[in-house]
């Protein structure tokens, strides 16, 4: 079997800095309690009408492909993480095809809906592909453009403050030298907890939330035996009921317990431990988390990427957006051992340890 090498990466953010100051003339929060609870200063918004999750990613996806020294059009497979496509379907990886102009080609694309580990399951997924030899040059990447779906009123507040705009790109290659590369990846999910970080309006679930969600909203749902208007309904838009939702401290609480668990899980198997860690990027959901997740591993400050004081949490996008400004300043060098780890909606969590 190969073993898959990062053989490129690159990232872009949009240019427009929204700072929490900035937040506070839509919505009643505060500086202070932002970075207080979650260290993030600022975040990156997209461009209206011009900037999409799919040009983003076009934009990272260029600089990862220039940077493994291949062209748009050696590309063999496009495996997407988002949460926040384009449109509902077509998913974005086929978008991303056309936007990097290699619609000649046909090759296949894969979007991934796992939301913050949505890029550790992208990776790990290319990552077959590359092992049994079926792909030569595949794209993973995620992107998100959160800023166009967000509750900006005082309502929304617990949510909005978190997210940013981004995407972060890599090119996967088979790895000439058998100790180099992806050692492992693991992949978790639990959906028991499935509503309580959620984006359920507009969807096709007629109501089925109800019976896991402890508070009930009513949608205004025609009678069962009538057909349409069920994926969005005139009240969901009247109520504002089409938002993401989370229950900030049930989330917080198992990322901080899932995090080391699938992190420990690719070191045992790996015969390695927490202290081989040259570099630790963890999805930037939340400074405290990231903190946390640290002092658990015993990880000195130097171990740790954390960029969210800039970016907010980029969800699928943020794994590769820090892993490439890592690498980019020097941190993470060859021969490094560097962990990847991810925890979000669904609930679903990963790791990938990767021998640079
Ligand atoms: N500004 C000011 N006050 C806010 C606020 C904001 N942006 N958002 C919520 N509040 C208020 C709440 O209304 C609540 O007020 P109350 O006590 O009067 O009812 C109070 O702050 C505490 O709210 P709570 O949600 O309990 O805060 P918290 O300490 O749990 O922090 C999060 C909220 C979201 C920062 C925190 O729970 C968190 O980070 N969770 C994990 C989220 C995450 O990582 N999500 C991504 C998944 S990977």
């Amino acid at each position: 079997m190969n073993r898959s090498k990062i053989a490129g990466i690159g990232y872009y953010v949009p240019e427009r800095v929204v700072t929490n100051n900035d937040l506070i003339k839509v919505m009643d929060t505060t500086d202070e309690w932002i970075q207080e609870r979650t260290g993030i200063r600022e975040r990156r918004y997209g461009k209206k009408h011009e900037e999409t999750t799919t040009t983003m990613a076009a934009a990272a996806s260029r600089i990862a492909c220039e940077r493994a020294g291949i062209q748009p059009e050696e590309i063999d497979f496009i495996v997407f993480a988002t949460l926040s496509p384009d449109y509902y379907f077509p998913g974005c990886g086929v978008l991303l095809q056309r936007e990097l102009g290699i619609t000649k080609q046909e090759v296949g694309a894969v979007d991934i809906r796992n939301q913050c580990s949505g890029f550790v399951y992208a990776l790990s997924i290319a990552d077959q592909f590359i092992k049994t030899g079926m792909y030569k040059n595949v794209l993973v990447v995620g992107s998100e453009m959160h800023s166009m779906g967000l509750d900006f009123s005082t309502r929304g507040r617990n949510v909005t403050v978190i997210f940013g705009d981004g995407a972060g790109a890599v090119i996967l290659q088979p790895s000439e030298d058998a100790n180099r590369g992806i050692l492992t990846t693991k992949l978790h999910s639990n959906g028991t907890y499935a509503e309580k970080l959620s984006f359920i309006n507009p969807g096709a679930h007629g109501g089925y939330h109800k019976k896991h969600m402890e508070e009930e909203v009513d949608f205004g749902y025609p009678p069962p035996d009538t057909y349409g208007e069920i994926f969005i309904t005139p009240k969901m838009i009247a109520d504002g009921n089409y938002y993401p939702i989370m229950e900030g401290q049930f989330v917080f609480k198992m990322a901080v317990h899932k995090f080391p668990e699938v992190i420990h899980e690719a070191l045992q198997e790996q015969g390695l431990q927490a202290s081989d860690i040259d570099m630790l990027i963890p999805h930037q959901a939340n400074l405290r988390i990231s903190q946390f997740v640290q002092k658990t591993l015993r990880l000195r400050d130097d171990q740790v990427w954390n960029n969210i004081q800039k970016y907010g949490n980029t969800t699928a996008a943020s794994v590769p957006i820090a892993l490439c400004e890592a690498w980019e300043a020097g941190k993470v060098k060859d021969g490094d051992l560097v962990c990847l780890a991810a925890f979000g909606s669904g609930f679903t969590w990963a790791s990938a340890l990767i021998r640079w």
